[in-house]
């Protein structure tokens, strides 16, 4: 209803302008028409805009650091886009489709890939945390390969996909996993089956390998930053008001939750505030706990400070360096750091089987006594490595409800979906595709949504409503999108 009524309304707008100049309201989801190209028009009106982060618990003096996206960049002219990874010192130069891209800067040779947009040939994924923007915006079905061993995927309708439907080809070879020439020499011939197909790489990928996009969200400093990457993927779909919507949605419930631990502890002193341990343990390695020396320096030094806690760092003084300068504690050591933290995180798949083997010392922490020990497994074994980094509000919830910090008369109140007690929480199966014939619908987060302290909210009061799929405040569709911009498009043409 909502659409139909926009489409007619842009419809007459439309015929009114197009007497006149032609005017793109929003970006292609098709290609310029034979002819039909114009100089000087601004083909891109819907462009990324970085998130500006300014988290509410610095200090005043410290709160106008520009906390923005540094690694990604991308910059519009009227008909091509340049997208640099400042990580991997990479250029990608997206030109619209049906327009000639630009000679000077395709024979300049300075980028990695010169791609036609909005994308077609299809995408192949190399690491899981590549796999939840896509979601977010709707184009699962643009995910044609998985190169990697598909055993950590844990996004139910990828598996579906993979499994049942066939639709997504794993390209890996089971006998020989680690073998990195083998799996080169099977992408290598996936290529050449799909010599359109763009490869999304990692941090550690060969950044100048035939048909890399380098991604590396990872290296952002701040939880925001890292989403912010959902925009490289929207960018190559013509997607970015929809990329900025989610980001600039998904940003203010996460200042929401930050907001209410800070509201709710004005009262506490920082002496009293929660305190919590955050330690896992590796056999023939001993334990590695957190390293906070700043609040940014990794995304749980974040959570800790987002939700007004205190996190223990590991002392400059205290453990042992292994060959690769990771720091170790032994028993001894990490009795003393942790027994009396309130809470202890154990983010890792074997608290049963350490506690087991190390009850001695275990039993002598007051978290242990208290019951108030959280492993990561609350999504399901895997889905902490993928899905946590695009939900890092719900993840935000979900850490200041752990420290006793989360509003107490939300309605419905927050239930912890990412992080499980150890002793009462069960692991959840991997979750089943509830949408197998509708592949494209947007992944919509659980648990998102937060009410502000101040207010007695329900959901109807912003986020999406917890315990369901869907939600009435959810981002305009990626189909609605398409078909109102493709309907302004044939109006201006005629
Ligand atoms: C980044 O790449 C360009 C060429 O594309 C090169 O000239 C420059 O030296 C590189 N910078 C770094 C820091 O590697
Ligand atoms: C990365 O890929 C390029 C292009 O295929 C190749 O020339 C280079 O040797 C590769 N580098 C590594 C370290 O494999
Ligand atoms: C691990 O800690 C135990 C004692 O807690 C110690 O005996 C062992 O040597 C340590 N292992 C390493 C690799 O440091």
């Amino acid at each position: 209803m909502k659409i139909f009524s926009f489409v007619v309304s842009a419809c007459t707008l439309t015929s009114l302008v197009a007497a006149q100049a032609t005017v793109i309201t929003q970006n292609l989801q098709s290609c310029i028409g034979d002819g039909q190209f114009q100089l000087g028009i601004d083909y891109f009106p819907n462009k990324f805009t970085p998130r500006k982060y300014s988290p509410i618990f610095l200090p005043e003096n410290q709160a106008t650091l520009d906390m923005t996206t540094d690694l990604l960049e991308i910059e519009y002219f009227d008909y091509y886009k340049i997208v640099t990874n400042k990580y991997h010192n990479k250029t990608y130069l997206l030109y619209q489709c049906g327009a000639t891209p630009p000679m000077e800067e395709v024979l300049s040779g300075r980028h990695q890939l010169v791609l036609p947009i909005p994308h077609k040939g299809g995408l192949a994924i190399t690491e899981t945390p590549q796999i939840p923007p896509l979601e977010l915006l709707g184009l699962r079905q643009e995910i044609i390969a998985y190169i990697g061993d598909p055993q950590y995927v844990s996004s139910p309708c990828l598996n579906y996909a993979i499994d049942e439907l066939g639709s997504v080809e794993v390209v890996f070879d089971p006998e020989d996993p680690w073998n990195s020439e083998r799996t080169q020499e099977l992408t290598d011939e996936f290529l050449s089956r799909h010599p359109e197909a763009i490869i999304f790489g990692g941090i550690f990928a060969n950044a100048s390998a035939d048909r890399i996009m380098g991604v590396a969200e990872t290296q952002e400093r701040t939880n925001v930053a890292t989403f912010d990457w959902i925009s490289l993927y929207a960018a190559l779909f013509n997607l970015e008001e929809l990329s900025n919507e989610i980001a600039k949605e998904t940003e203010e419930r996460y200042q929401c939750s930050s907001a209410n631990a800070r509201s709710l502890s004005s009262d506490i002193e920082e002496d009293d505030r929660p305190v919590i341990f955050w330690a896992d343990f590796f056999e023939g390695y001993n334990w590695s706990v957190a390293e906070c020396p700043t609040w940014d320096h990794t995304y749980y030094c974040e959570y800790a400070s987002h939700c007004g806690a205190h996190i223990i760092s590991r002392p400059e003084d205290m453990g042992t360096q292994d060959e690769y300068g990771y720091w170790y504690l032994n028993d001894d050591e990490v009795l003393k750091l942790g027994k009396d933290a309130d809470i202890f995180v154990f983010p890792s798949l074997f608290w049963d089987t350490v506690y087991e083997q190390k009850r001695d010392i275990l039993d002598q922490f007051k978290a242990v006594q208290n019951k108030r020990v959280y492993d990561t497994q609350g999504g399901g074994p895997n889905a902490w490595y993928e899905q946590r980094l695009a939900e890092y509000d719900v993840v935000g919830n979900d850490f200041c409800a752990m420290v006793g910090l989360s509003n107490p008369n939300q309605d419905p109140p927050h239930t912890i979906k990412w992080l499980r007690n150890v002793f009462t929480g069960t692991v959840p199966e991997e979750g089943t595709c509830n949408v197998p014939e509708n592949l494209d619908d947007q992944y919509v987060p659980v648990g998102a949504f937060c009410a502000p302290v101040e207010q007695l909210g329900g959901p109807d009061e912003g986020g999406d409503t917890e315990g369901s799929e869907t939600s009435s405040s959810a981002p305009a569709t990626h189909a609605g999108l398409a078909l109102v911009s493709s309907i302004l498009y044939v109006t201006l043409l005629w």
